[in-house]
């Protein structure tokens, strides 16, 4: 009863925002995203009769208890549909620095949510093992499907849940994720969300996004790489403007973020086809096509405050490996 799941973090083009229903984790809208072949979590979980509780080790990083009880929860889900109460020891390993600011909550409970269905014995579609993964982290289930990820809002918990809709070579992006110096402390997903309702802009937010979700899924249907990057810089300064008109207002970028986005547009006026994407901190997503990875990596060496550079292919979606953490 002791299996392993590597899965990676995601990239959302169309992002999600602000809930429906909190404790079904359902979106206030559908998303659509990438997963990310650099940034991966890889969690090995044992059932037991041996063990009197559960355990949660993290290696290489401080755990809160908030942390640890969002875990345990997911267990329960789990083991209550198992219909087994065995107690678990769970470990598990980012391969991205904490300290990056880097949200790991799609790729932890993504990770967490196959390797426990596994152990447990359970036989759930990836449908199914989505709509689990939602209810741990949202934005994790979009980890769960291989490739480019639609996560449907739906209307209940059956109904919201992420299939893929390209395999990961289907089209060879790149994600250049910029890690830049001294990230601000962070207000987390989950908290900041529910403010979403105080922001005078959600609405109008909202209206516009079948028009954008529309747009994605023709520029991924014709890989019309301008059209993709111009709908999801767009969709990133929406999100954005929502979060900083929230009550209390959420500012996730900094200095530094201001400046990639600046030196972004002068590259792009220079003819480089790169565009940016930023989620809950102040980190940059750059997205392009693989055939100007090159021309972009040796921009990026202008660009001062950066602390650390990952290049980012599409990847298949979160699946047991063979290797035990312990
Ligand atoms: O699932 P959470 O709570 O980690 O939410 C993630 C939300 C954003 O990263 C800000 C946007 C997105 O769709 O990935």
């Amino acid at each position: 009863m002791k299996t392993t799941a590597l899965a990676p973090a995601n990239i959302a083009f169309i992002k999600y925002w602000g809930k429906k229903d909190e404790n079904l984790r359902l979106p206030a809208n559908s998303s659509i995203s990438m997963n990310l072949s650099e940034a991966t979590t890889v969690t090995t979980i044992e059932f037991s009769k041996r063990f009197s509780k559960d355990q949660v080790q993290f290696l290489g990083e401080e755990t809160s208890e908030k942390e640890i009880r969002r875990i345990i929860d997911q267990l329960d889900r789990l083991r209550k549909i198992a219909k087994k109460d065995l107690k678990a020891k769970v470990v598990t390993k980012n391969n991205f620095p904490k300290s990056s600011g880097v949200a790991s909550s799609a790729s932890g409970f993504a990770a967490l949510t196959i390797a426990a269905a596994a152990a447990l014995d359970l036989k759930l579609s990836e449908k199914e093992l989505t709509i689990l993964a939602r209810l741990g982290s949202g934005s994790a289930c979009r980890s769960v499907p291989r490739g480019f990820v639609l996560w449907e809002e739906g209307s209940s918990s059956e109904t919201s849940f992420a299939k893929s809709l390209y395999p990961e070579n289907y089209w060879d992006l790149r994600d250049i994720l910029l890690i830049v110096k001294k990230p601000a402390k962070k207000v987390g997903t989950t908290e900041g969300m529910e403010g979403v309702n105080t922001s005078p802009f959600f609405t109008s937010r909202l209206l516009s996004l079948p028009v954008r979700i529309e747009k994605i899924l023709t520029a991924l249907k014709k890989k019309d790489f301008d059209l993709l990057g111009q709908i999801t810089e767009e969709e990133c300064i929406n999100m954005h403007a929502v979060m900083m008109t929230q009550n209390p207002p959420l500012f996730y970028w900094n200095g530094v973020t201001l400046d990639i986005i600046k030196e972004v547009r002068n590259w792009r006026d220079e003819n480089l086809p790169v565009y940016f994407t930023i989620d809950a901190g102040p980190n940059v997503h750059l997205i392009c096509e693989a055939k100007n990875e090159k021309e972009i990596l040796n921009k990026i060496q202008t660009l001062e405050n950066i602390e650390k550079v990952i290049v980012n292919k599409p990847a298949q979606g979160a699946h047991l490996i063979t290797k035990n953490l312990f």
